[in-house]
C-alpha cells in the first residue's frame, strides 16, 4: 500500500505519519507538503531516513506537481490534512484559505479520478457545523447536523466537504470524511490555544484569553484522532462522514488555569483581551457512529494528555524555539499588540 499524506509536516499530519509508520510497517508513506509557515521539516526529522518514507515539497493546488507525484507513486490511499488551519488568520486574510482548502482539495480529487485510487480521505473539522449554545449541554453535533459555518476557515472546510461528497455522487470517487473536534498534543503550532498558553507561561508573558474565556471546545488527544483516521480509511464505509470526538468539553479559561497550575505559574498572567470576531461559543461532538461502526473510542484522558503535552513542550524547546522566532513574532505583534 502506498499512502499519500498531504500536510504531513504540520501538527496532525506528522502525528499521523508516525502512527502509520508504526502501525503499518509494510506501507509506503509519501508526505506531500508545501511547507507554509505551519509546516516544519524538523518535525519529520526522525523519519526522513526511513526507507518506507518519502517527503515531497509541493502545493496541493499545483495540478502539474500533484499529477506528476500520482504518476510516479501510483498511490492507493490519499489522506488530505493539508490546509490553512487557523481561524484568526482566516479572519485577517480569507483568500489563501479558499485556494488551499477548496481548490487544493479539488485538484487532489481530480488526480484521484485520473489515476485511480482505493480511497480519498478528507480530514475535516467539527467547525463546519457552526456552534452550539452554552446553555444547552444536551445538544451535540451529529453527522446529520446541517453545515452552518461562522469563519472563513470553517466555510472553506465546509466547501471542501461538499465538494468531496459531490465527487462521490457525481464520479463515484471512493471518499470518506472525518470531522474531528479540537486536537492537542506534540508538534502543535504555537499560534493555537494550548501551545500558545504553555509557551507564554514559560516566558512569564501575559496569557491572552479572548472575551471572558467561556467558550467551550471539545478536546481530543492527537493520537486518538490518528487512530480514528486509520480505522476509517481501512474499514469506513465509502461516501460516509464520521464525527470524531471524546466528549471532553472544556471552557478556555479552565484550560488556561490548568496549564498555569501544572507549570506552577500565577493566574495573574491571565489577560482578558478583545474577543475573536464571530467567535463560536461551543463545539461538542457526538461520536456514536464511529464507535458503533468501527469500534473507535478515545484512549487518552484529558488530564493525562494535557500533562503529557506540557511535558513534551518542556522537553522539546529545541523544536519550538526556532518556530517562535522571526515570522511568528511579527504575527504575534500584529494579532495581539492592540487587542
Ligand atoms: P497545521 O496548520 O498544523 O498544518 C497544516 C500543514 O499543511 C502544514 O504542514 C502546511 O505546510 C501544509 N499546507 C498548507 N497549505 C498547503 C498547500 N497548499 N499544499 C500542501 N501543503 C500545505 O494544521 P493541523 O492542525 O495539523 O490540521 C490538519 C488538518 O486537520 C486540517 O485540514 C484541519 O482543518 C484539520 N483539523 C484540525 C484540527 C485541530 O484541532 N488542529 C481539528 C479538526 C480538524
Ligand atoms: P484555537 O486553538 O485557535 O482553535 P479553534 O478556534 O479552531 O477552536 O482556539 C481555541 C479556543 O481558544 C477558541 O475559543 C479561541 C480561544 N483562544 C484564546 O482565547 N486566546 C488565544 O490566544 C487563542 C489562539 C485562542
Amino acid at each position: 500500500m502506498t499512502v499519500i499524506v498531504t500536510g504531513g509536516a504540520g501538527f496532525i499530519g506528522s502525528n499521523f505519519i508516525f502512527h502509520m509508520l508504526d502501525s503499518h510497517p509494510d506501507y509506503r508513506i509519501v508526505c506531500l507538503d508545501k511547507l507554509t509557515y505551519a509546516g516544519n521539516l524538523a518535525t519529520l526529522e526522525s523519519v526522513m531516513d526511513n526507507p518506507s518514507f518519502r517527503f515531497v515539497r509541493a502545493d496541493i493546488a499545483d495540478r502539474d506537481a500533484v499529477y506528476a507525484l500520482f504518476e510516479e507513486e501510483k498511490p492507493d490511499i490519499i489522506v488530505n490534512f493539508a490546509a490553512e488551519s487557523h481561524v484568526d488568520r482566516s479572519i485577517e486574510n480569507p483568500e489563501i484559505f479558499l485556494k488551499t482548502n477548496i481548490i487544493g482539495t479539488s485538484v487532489l480529487m481530480d488526480a484521484c479520478r485520473k489515476y485511480g485510487i482505493k480511497r480519498y480521505h478528507q480530514v475535516s473539522t467539527d467547525e463546519v457545523y457552526g456552534d452550539l449554545p452554552l446553555d444547552r449541554p444536551d445538544l451535540f453535533f451529529t453527522e446529520e447536523t446541517p453545515l452552518h459555518t461562522s469563519s472563513p476557515y470553517s466555510s472553506s472546510k465546509a466547501g471542501a466537504d461538499l465538494l468531496v461528497l459531490a465527487y462521490y455522487r457525481t464520479y463515484g470517487l471512493p471518499v470518506t470524511i472525518s470531522r474531528c473536534s479540537n486536537n492537542y498534543g506534540p508538534y502543535h503550532f504555537p499560534e493555537k490555544l494550548i501551545p500558545l498558553m504553555i509557551i507564554n507561561a514559560l516566558h512569564d508573558k501575559p496569557l491572552p484569553v479572548y472575551g471572558k474565556g467561556e467558550n467551550v471546545r471539545d478536546w481530543l488527544y492527537v493520537e486518538d484522532h490518528c487512530r480514528a483516521i486509520d480505522l476509517i480509511i481501512h474499514n469506513g464505509r465509502v461516501g460516509e462522514v464520521y464525527n470524531v470526538g471524546g466528549h471532553n468539553e472544556m471552557r478556555n479559561i479552565d484550560i488556561v488555569r490548568l496549564i498555569l497550575k501544572e507549570l506552577g505559574k500565577s493566574e495573574d498572567l491571565i489577560t482578558f483581551v478583545t474577543d475573536r470576531k464571530g467567535h463560536d461559543l461551543r463545539y461538542a461532538i457526538d461520536p456514536a457512529k464511529i464507535h458503533r461502526e468501527l469500534g473507535w473510542l478515545p484512549e487518552t484522558k484529558f488530564s493525562d494528555g494535557l500533562k503529557k503535552t506540557i511535558r513534551w513542550y518542556l522537553d522539546n524547546e529545541s523544536w519550538w524555539r526556532p518556530v517562535i522566532s522571526g515570522e511568528y513574532q511579527e504575527y504575534y505583534e500584529k494579532m495581539y499588540s492592540c487587542r
